[in-house]
Parts: structure tokens; C-alpha cells; sequence
């Protein structure tokens, strides 16, 4: 699994928890519940507080991001554990967007890694797939892009309406995301990289990205560099997930193949992220969305938040704690100890209860 790079590596940690709405509010407490237990045999100090930022305040205050709040999460909070935002009765995702996009955007968390990496043969769609075949790790570009909000309407609401949304690439934006997956590469003894863009088509932003990652990957040359069209990555990491190691790309580009790539190690209630800027307050969560058609029932897949949580143990220096998690999922896995989308019966409280038990247990056997 990922290694991720270390905020402080201090003895303690101050934690945000934003739950957020539908099955978010569910996995999420069960992660907090996980931590706790791995964190109290250890007796490292560690504190949770928790912010009810979601569809339920907007709708009855009328507040998506309070004011203040980025900058107090990123002098007082070491990381941030988020669970999931969207409610169908806010049609248009406002507090969505200005939540989420907003810390992404205003931390400059500008790093989004999704490892994507197969638990158990039997969670895969693909025939003949084992876990050593599916082991790869997406970064994507999370400050730019198509998604900074940069367009506009013109004759909205008429037959000649026109819609424009700018795709925006800096120099420094492309330059840092490209160098961060070469140097997890070389830190973390991952042997190839492949960028892929869409520069066929896209001839000027991504005729960046092409100069950039010729540039960038002369530095590293014990690295081997690969470059493909999204389109034909997508076809290859189904045909052959085996060539894929590290993959660098775009915003948009990165959360849909990021997707796909969950797809292939059991889908979405697995599937963990990161969003970083190194060195300072980061922030951790479950690839998935808020699930709406699951939610309030008690069946959502707390994996996704626990193995959230396991990256953002690594994150502030608490190795041995991340590999209990991991180590309690695997197990669970398994043990087949799974909710509904994984083909068991369990309730999402009681794999979160499982999880903290085992995780603990864990963290006495390591330490
Ligand atoms: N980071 C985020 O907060 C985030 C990410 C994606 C989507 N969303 C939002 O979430 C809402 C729903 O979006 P969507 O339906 O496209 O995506 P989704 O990820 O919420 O759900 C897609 C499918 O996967 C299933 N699923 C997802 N997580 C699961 C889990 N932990 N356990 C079991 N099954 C799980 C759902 O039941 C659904 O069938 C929308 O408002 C969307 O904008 C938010």
C-alpha cells in the first residue's frame, strides 16, 4: 500500500473529522472508532474534533464553508478526515463544491493519490486477476484543471446558448504534481511511471504536459517512463493491469481513471484517497461519494474511510498504526467480515467494531 509523506512524525495529533452527508455520516465514525482503538494501546495523545459542515447546515443555515475555517483546520489541525458530500436536495452540489473544492483548493492540497490495489482475488471483475497483478497507485492533479470553476454562461436558457468551462494548467501545477509521483517512485522503490494526457486533442494544455514530463523524467532516469492517451490507459489497465506501477495525470482524467481503477480491486466502499500538500495539514478520505441510495441504512462499507485513515496515520508519522489498519482489512477481507457490496451480510457497525478490535490487537502484537 502507499506510503505517504510525513507531515511531523510528532507523538501527537489534532484531527478534523468533517462526516459530511449521507453514507459519509456513516463510514466515517466508524474510521474515528478504528483510530481510537489503534491509537489507546499506544497511549499516543490524539484528538478528534468534529465539524457538522454538510447538506443539513447549508439547508438550514445557509453556510457551506464558515468563515475562518480554512485557515483555523490549517493552523490548529495536523489532518483532516473527511467522509463524503452530495444530498439530492441540493441539486445544484453548492455546498459540495465550495466545501470540498474549497480545502482542496484554498490548502493547496495539489497532490490526490488513490492507491488502487487488489485485497483478494475474489474482489476483482477481471478473469484470472490475482492480487500481485493489480498494485498500482494514481496521482492526480488536484488544484487545476477543468475543475477550478473558470467559465460562464452566454444566452442561458435559449435555444443559442453557449456553456464554457476553461481547463487551466499552470507551469508550476503540472511541474509539481509530475515530480511528486517521480520522487514516491524513488522513495518508495516503485520501478515505473506512466503520464497520461490527451495531447493528440488537446494541443495546448496538454502539449504542457508533455514538455513538462520530458523534462521532469531526465532527472530520474533509474525510473522507467511510459507515456499513453487516456484513452487507450483506460483500455489497457483493464486489459492489462499488470504494466501499471505509478500513473500521473490531470484532474479530470485522474478522478475518472482513479475510478475505473477501484472498480478493478472490488469497487468503490474500498477504495482510499488522499489529498496533500507536504508538510502541511492534508486531507484523507474514501474515494466514494455520499450514496444516497444506500444511505440510512446501515450497509455502507467503512474500507474506504479505514483505509483513508491508514494513509493519513502514515501521513503523521504513525507507521505502526497504519499497518494495523491495513492489516484489520485484510483480515476482514478474508474472513469474508464484509458489507453487502462485497457479498456478506455485516452491517457497517459491525465491521467497524471488528476492524477496531483486530486493529488493536495489531498494534499490541507490533509494538
Ligand atoms: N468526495 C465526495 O464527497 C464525492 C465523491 C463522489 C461523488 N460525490 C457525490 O455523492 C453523490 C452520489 O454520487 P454517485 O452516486 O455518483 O457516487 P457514489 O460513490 O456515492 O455511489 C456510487 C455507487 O457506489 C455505491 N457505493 C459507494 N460507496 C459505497 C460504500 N462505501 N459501500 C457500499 N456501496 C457504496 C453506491 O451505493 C452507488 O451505487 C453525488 O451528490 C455526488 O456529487 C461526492
Amino acid at each position: 500500500m502507499a506510503n505517504v509523506p510525513l507531515r511531523n512524525g510528532g507523538p501527537a495529533a489534532r484531527i478534523a473529522v468533517i462526516p459530511g452527508d449521507g453514507i459519509g455520516k456513516e463510514v466515517t465514525p466508524e474510521a474515528v472508532k478504528v483510530l481510537k482503538a489503534v491509537a489507546a494501546p499506544t497511549k499516543r495523545p490524539c484528538e478528534f474534533v468534529e465539524f457538522d459542515w454538510s447538506a443539513d447546515k447549508y439547508l438550514r443555515e445557509g453556510v457551506t464553508l464558515p468563515a475562518g475555517a480554512v485557515e483555523m483546520l490549517r493552523d490548529e489541525f495536523d489532518a483532516i478526515l473527511f467522509g463524503a458530500l452530495g444530498d439530492p436536495r441540493v441539486p445544484s452540489n453548492q455546498h459540495a463544491a465550495e466545501i470540498l473544492l474549497g480545502l482542496r483548493f484554498q490548502l493547496d492540497l495539489y497532490v490526490n493519490i488513490r492507491p488502487v490495489e487488489l485485497l483478494h482475488d475474489r474482489l476483482t471483475p477481471l478473469r484470472d486477476r490475482t492480487e500481485k497483478d493489480i498494485r498500482l497507485i494514481v496521482f492526480r492533479e488536484n488544484t487545476e484543471g477543468l475543475y477550478v470553476g473558470v467559465g460562464g454562461f452566454f444566452k442561458k436558457g435559449t435555444p443559442d446558448e453557449i456553456a464554457v468551462q476553461e481547463d487551466v494548467n499552470s507551469r508550476k501545477g503540472v511541474e509539481r504534481i509530475i515530480r511528486y509521483a517521480f520522487e514516491y517512485a524513488r522513495q518508495n522503490n516503485r520501478k515505473r511511471v506512466c503520464m497520461s494526457d490527451k495531447s493528440n486533442a488537446m494541443t495546448f494544455a496538454h502539449d504542457l504536459w508533455q514538455r513538462v514530463f520530458q523534462e521532469v523524467r531526465r532527472e530520474y532516469p533509474e525510473i522507467e517512463c511510459r507515456h499513453l492517451y487516456i484513452d487507450t490507459l483506460a483500455m489497457e489497465i483493464v486489459r492489462d493491469p499488470r504494466q501499471f506501477d505509478i500513473i500521473v495525470t490531470c484532474n479530470l482524467f485522474g478522478d475518472i481513471i482513479s475510478d475505473l481503477g477501484a472498480q478493478l480491486a472490488g469497487g468503490l466502499g474500498l477504495a482510499p484517497s488522499g489529498n496533500i500538500h507536504p508538510g502541511r495539514t492534508s486531507l484523507f478520505e474514501p474515494v466514494h461519494g455520499s450514496a444516497p441510495n444506500i444511505a440510512g441504512k446501515g450497509i455502507a462499507n467503512p474500507f474506504g474511510s479505514v483505509l483513508a485513515s491508514a494513509m493519513m496515520l502514515e501521513f503523521l508519522g504513525w507507521k505502526p498504526e497504519a499497518d494495523a489498519l491495513r492489516a484489520a482489512v485484510r483480515s476482514a477481507v478474508r474472513e469474508n467480515y464484509v458489507t453487502p457490496d462485497l457479498g456478506g451480510d455485516k452491517r457497517t457497525a459491525e465491521v467497524g467494531d471488528w476492524l477496531a478490535q483486530k486493529a488493536a490487537q495489531q498494534v499490541i502484537h507490533r509494538s
